[in-house]
């Protein structure tokens, strides 16, 4: 899909907003694609964009040491948009001028418009974050607008440059201001789930070819079942072979759930149930590291050995995500590895497989829309993540079956009152974890000396920071009398108001 999809491609220039640009053109239906802002001409060209967009970036143009391009021969190629640190370099780099301004512009700030731009007003209420400011425009670049202080919206000759950000939320009429630039470009939007869908099974079948067969390790999560769906459709399921391995570490009825619904989808699919294993493999560990170490080795052990060797296996399925690619090729400080998903970790070197990741270069939001396509039923695509280890990090200390058997209960009853009080979507992801801390109760005329158990339910967009999410009192206090009512072996719960940072989602 990369180089045959015509689109907007951004030159990242370090901010830590870049991906935003593309997931907004992306929503607006015009295919975006993010490089390092030191991507070469000629593949540039190759490429063949409708517009370029310079992002912002913490660098100053007027230091040796900053990131610059020619913006002449980027011009050629496309019309450019430069944001903030890429509308100073375009100023710089065609004849204007960059200072250090005496007014610093960070967060709100007020645009008044001289003259028209797309449909946006005469004043509008922006989101900045610069130091440097432009003082002279280059030659033949006109103000459109400009804050109290310093120019804001300057136009040449296929140029558009914002010293504000129109990509944040907080920018009002951000979306137009982007469609500004698009309308110069002349892009057509045509970025929507169908083309989508059509452009992802064009390439799986120039990659796979004919005749190869692929291997997909499903989770249970949305990223794998999209993945295995959608190969399934395009390469039939002869050729697509899915195994499901049960760790004895989901939820409630989760795998017989779970596999039920891969065999409604049709996906060729092995259930393969190996609780006891994992269990046995996880007798007397109480170190959160040493459990998750264990699951990964006894994973990758017993996906191989369930593997049927007359399958003739070219291609083994990821579901990796543009954000992981894009970390991997930032500019600035980006690392280098591409994350690789932990539960198949070592598997395609060993087994002589080709990687097959063909939602690469999407959004989680877009996988969904895919799933949607397919015909993915909701619940599964809106469902919480869940950890590749399992409930065995929600166990703290030693995990036992009786243990997991009492978190099953408590999390199943925590989970359906979420979703009968129509919570559950209001949440990132929620959870409970049972604690090594056995405290005394009373019931009826007993005295009890049982488990704690943590409740945890977490706001979030992508699970790097969180914050925990306020329930009204009643609600707790029905999810706390169901528990302790209904299960037994807990005598007490209490609920995790820790954001992150400082703590982590899990406890483990
Ligand atoms: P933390 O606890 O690090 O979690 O704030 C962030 C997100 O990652 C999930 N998580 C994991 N997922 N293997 C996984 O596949 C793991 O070992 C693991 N640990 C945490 C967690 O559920 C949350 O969504």
């Amino acid at each position: 899909m990369a180089e045959k999809e015509r689109g907007i491609l951004i030159l990242d220039f370090g901010s830590q907003l870049t991906q935003l640009i593309t997931r907004r053109y992306r929503e607006l239906g015009f295919y975006s694609e993010v490089h390092p802002h030191s991507m070469p001409l000629e593949q540039i060209k190759k490429m063949n964009p409708y517009g370029i967009v310079l992002s912002g970036g913490p660098n100053s143009v007027y230091e040796a040491s900053s990131p610059r391009r020619s913006i002449r021969e980027l011009v050629e190629i496309a019309p450019l948009l430069g944001i903030c640190y890429g509308m100073q370099l375009i100023c710089h780099d065609l004849g204007g001028q960059v200072e250090k301004g005496a007014h610093r512009e960070y967060g709100f700030n007020f645009i008044n418009y001289k003259k028209a731009l797309g449909k946006i007003p005469a004043q509008q209420k922006v989101w900045m974050s610069h130091g440097d400011v432009v003082t002279k425009l280059p030659p033949e670049f006109e103000l459109l607008g400009e804050t109290e202080n310093h120019p804001a919206v300057i136009r040449g000759p296929r140029i558009l440059g914002l010293q504000f950000h129109p990509e944040v939320a907080h920018t009002e009429h951000g979306s137009d201001v982007l469609l500004a630039f698009t309308e110069m470009c002349q892009a057509k939007p045509s970025w929507n789930a169908p083309h989508m869908v059509e452009s992802l099974q064009k390439q799986i079948r120039e990659t796979v070819g004919e005749k190869s067969h692929v291997l997909c390790a499903l989770s249970g999560g949305v990223d794998s079942t999209v993945v295995a769906t959608l190969l399934t459709r395009t390469l039939g399921r002869e050729r697509v072979h899915c195994v499901f391995v049960n760790n004895g570490l989901l939820r409630k009825d989760e795998y017989e759930t779970v596999l039920k619904n891969y065999e409604g989808l049709g996906l060729n699919v092995k259930g393969v149930d190996a609780s006891r294993d994992f269990l046995s493999g996880l007798k007397g560990l109480t170190d959160p590291e040493a459990k998750r170490k264990t699951i990964g080795k006894l994973f990758i052990e017993i996906f191989e050995r369930s593997l049927d060797p007359q399958w003739p296996l070219d291609f083994l399925a990821q579901g990796t995500l543009y954000p992981d690619v894009i970390e991997s090729i930032s500019s600035v400080g980006g690392s280098v590895t591409i994350k690789s998903h932990h539960n198949v970790g070592g598997l395609p070197e060993k087994m002589k497989l080709k990687l097959l990741e063909p939602v690469r270069l999407l959004f989680k939001d877009e996988v969904r829309k895919i799933g949607q396509e397919l015909g993915l039923d909701k619940s599964l695509l809106w469902r919480h993540p869940f950890p590749g280890p399992g409930l065995s990090i929600r166990v703290i200390g030693e995990v036992t079956e009786e243990k997991l058997k009492i978190l099953r209960e408590a999390d199943d009853i925590f989970i359906s009152t979420l979703k009968e009080k129509d919570l559950y979507d209001k949440i990132w992801q929620a959870f409970c974890v049972l604690l090594p801390i056995h405290t005394v109760g009373v019931q009826g005329d007993g005295r009890t000396y049982d488990q704690v158990l943590a409740l945890r339910a977490v706001t979030s967009s992508d699970g790097m920071t969180a914050d925990w999410y306020p329930f009204n009192y009643d609600f707790l206090r029905e999810v706390s009398n169901r528990i302790t009512n209904r299960v037994r072996g807990i005598s007490r719960v209490v609920y995790d108001v820790t954001s992150k940072p400082p703590a982590t989602i899990e406890w483990e």
